[in-house]
């Protein structure tokens, strides 16, 4: 079980990148056009909210390039706090995880319960590829266009899009909470002007734009094999760690090789604080799929130390982008006046302490810090003390924005 989860993390720890144009995404009504073939009626709603009480609905969203998101709305139990005078939050969860990564625990542990209970208006985010997305509307995941995808456009397309249509049902600019995958195509989304506008403040968990120092000593092996090549080369595009396929590749990458006995360990860093005994649990909803394509942009950055958009190599560069390197994402363009917050983990291998200060050095503004010496990648959506620790902090933050700009 616990390489399940360790090799779902290690994907998702990783994370982040742009694009340049953001294209205008279509808004559907909440009524999907189409499911994907495995979902059935299942959804996130009624697996994991709807059984705590807390008021949930499901809409469904219309990326520009034709993928069907699932985004959750739920609200406090309290009808007292009906009037959401937290206002809206959206919750962008990490690779190989969905928006249920945020409700994996107690009411009193999950970050997207203890926000509903704080009055805040959550949305759920759950990216292409996800068990909770609802397809595309005319690919078929069966099909390699389906997964011809990486990070840049869950940020220029997915999370744009997502964003457009909160801040037009709302009314309202929105928090962003974004975990590892979740920190880098928020920070990428966030270079881009027409976005940001609509976005209140964002707090980033594990946060994620450069991968250079990264530590995670498997990770570190894929890498050096080249595993995102060895896919590639036979024939794999969506990567779904629940296959035999992947599962024996890792096998024989620890063979030998590394001790992989604790494999979440050997990917994400030691996670102090998370209770080992769900992780059972949380292997019912873990790992969801993502892409080939994802995997291998994120190898680049950690290869080439970059925050840059997808390699095709020098030829195909020169024709995409004019230029035979990959443009960057210049975290610099994040206008100063965004307020950040971000938490981070002095054991978590993927987020490296080095690479947050990378981050930090580029951003105009000076986020609001919180550092958990302890913490390994997996600990700040799972802690048990993630209430305590970070989750009150952040909701913190969020309150005294609302005050200082109503004074
Ligand atoms: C840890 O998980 C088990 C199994 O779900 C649960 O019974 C126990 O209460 C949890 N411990 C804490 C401190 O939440």
């Amino acid at each position: 079980m616990q390489r399940w989860l360790s090799s779902v993390v290690v994907v998702g720890a990783i994370c982040a990148l742009f694009v340049q144009e953001i294209s205008a995404v279509q808004i559907t009504d909440s009524t999907p056009r189409c499911r994907s073939p495995d979902d059935g009626s299942v959804s996130l709603c009624s697996e994991l909210i709807d059984p705590n009480g807390y008021p949930c609905t499901e809409h469904t969203i219309q990326t520009t390039d034709g993928y069907l998101l699932a985004l959750q709305r739920v609200s406090s139990r309290n009808a007292n706090l009906k009037t959401q005078r937290g206002g809206p939050v959206l919750l962008v969860h990490g690779l190989f995880m969905g928006g249920d990564a945020w409700f994996l625990d107690s009411t009193k542990q999950s970050l997207g319960f203890i926000l509903a209970d704080n009055g805040f208006d959550v949305w759920v985010g759950n990216v292409r590829g996800t068990r909770w997305s609802h397809g595309h509307i005319s690919l078929s995941e069966k099909e390699k266009d389906f997964w011809d995808w990486s990070w840049q456009d869950l940020a220029l397309c997915d999370l744009a899009e997502m964003i457009r249509f909160i801040n037009l049902i709302t009314s309202s600019k929105i928090f962003i909470v974004g975990h590892s995958q979740g920190t880098i195509i928020s920070l990428a989304a966030l270079t881009q002007p027409d976005i940001v506008e609509m976005v209140e403040a964002a707090a980033l968990l594990s946060p994620i734009s450069y991968l250079e120092h990264i530590t995670a000593p498997l990770v570190l092996r894929m890498v050096g094999v080249h595993l995102d090549q060895m896919v590639f080369a036979m024939g794999i595009h969506q990567l779904n760690f629940r296959s035999n396929v992947l599962i024996n590749l890792i096998d024989s990458l620890c063979d030998g090789h590394l001790d992989c006995n604790d494999l979440l360990t050997t990917i994400t860093g030691k996670n102090c604080c998370f209770n080992n005994s769900r992780v059972d649990f949380y292997f019912e909803y873990e790992p969801h799929s993502s892409s080939a394509k994802n995997i291998r942009h994120l190898f680049q950055m950690i290869r080439q130390g970059t925050f840059a958009q997808y390699d095709y190599g020098i030829f195909k560069n020169l024709m995409l982008y004019g230029q035979t390197k990959p443009p960057a994402f210049d975290l610099n363009r994040i206008p100063k006046s965004l307020p950040l917050w971000m938490s981070y983990g002095g054991n978590d291998a993927l987020a490296d302490v080095a690479d947050v200060q990378h981050t930090l050095k580029e951003l105009q503004s000076t986020p609001e810090l919180v550092y958990l010496e302890n913490y390994g990648h997996m600990d700040f959506i799972l802690s048990e003390r993630g209430k305590e620790d970070l989750y009150n902090p952040m909701i913190g933050f969020f309150r005294s924005l609302g005050k200082s700009s109503s004074s």
